[in-house]
C-alpha cells in the first residue's frame, strides 16, 4: 500500500492545499493529512477546528485521512509506514525551505523521499496567513478558501469583534 503524508499547520486549509490534495490523491493508495500540533505556536484554529475544517474540503476524496502529529515528522511517517511527504511550492522562497526540509527529512529517514507539487496558478498568492490577515481586516476571501472555511474565518471575526 502507497501511503503519502501531507503535513502542515493548515491554520487554516486553503483551496490552493484541496488543489495538491485532488492532484496527489490518484497517485498513492491513501495520503494522511497530518496536522501539526506546535505547542510554540499561536494557532487561529484550534487543532480540532483545522482537521474539521479539512474533513469537510476533502469529503469528496475517497482515500483521504485526516490527523495530528507532534515530534518529528519521520517518526511520523514511522509509524504510519508512510513512504512519501507531499509538500506544496509556489515559489523560490518555498522552495529554499522546502529542499532544506526535505534534505533534512532524508538524512534523518533516508528511506523517506518528498514529493514537490507546483501550486496551481491560481493559487500562487494563497497562503494560511496571507488569508487570515486579509478575512481578519474584512476581505473577501471566499474564492480562495473552502466554503466551511470562509464560514469558521466568519465566526473568528464575529467572536474577536464581541471580545473587543
Ligand atoms: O504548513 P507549514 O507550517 O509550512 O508546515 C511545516 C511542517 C509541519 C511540515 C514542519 O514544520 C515539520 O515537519 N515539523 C515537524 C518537526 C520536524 O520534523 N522537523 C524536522 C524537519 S526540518
Amino acid at each position: 500500500m502507497k501511503i503519502a503524508v501531507y503535513p502542515g499547520s493548515f491554520d487554516p486549509v486553503t483551496n490552493g492545499h484541496i488543489d495538491i490534495l485532488e492532484r496527489t490523491s490518484p497517485i498513492f493508495d491513501k495520503i494522511i493529512v497530518a496536522v501539526i500540533h506546535n505547542v510554540y505556536k499561536q494557532a487561529l484554529f484550534s487543532l480540532e477546528e483545522r482537521e474539521d475544517l479539512i474533513r469537510e474540503a476533502t469529503k469528496h476524496l475517497e482515500n483521504i485521512e485526516v490527523e495530528s502529529f507532534s515530534g518529528l515528522l519521520v517518526d511520523y511517517l514511522r509509524d504510519k509506514q508512510a513512504c512519501m511527504i507531499i509538500r506544496g511550492l509556489r515559489s523560490i522562497t518555498d522552495f529554499e525551505y522546502e529542499s532544506q526540509m526535505s534534505m533534512m527529512n532524508k538524512k534523518l529517514l533516508p528511506e523517506v523521499n518528498t514529493i514537490f507539487v507546483m501550486a496551481d496558478s491560481n493559487y500562487i498568492c494563497v497562503s494560511s496567513s496571507n488569508i487570515k490577515e486579509a478575512a481578519l481586516l474584512g476581505g473577501d476571501v471566499s474564492s480562495m478558501v473552502p466554503q466551511a472555511v470562509c464560514v469558521g474565518l466568519k465566526n473568528k471575526l464575529a467572536g474577536l469583534k464581541a471580545s473587543n
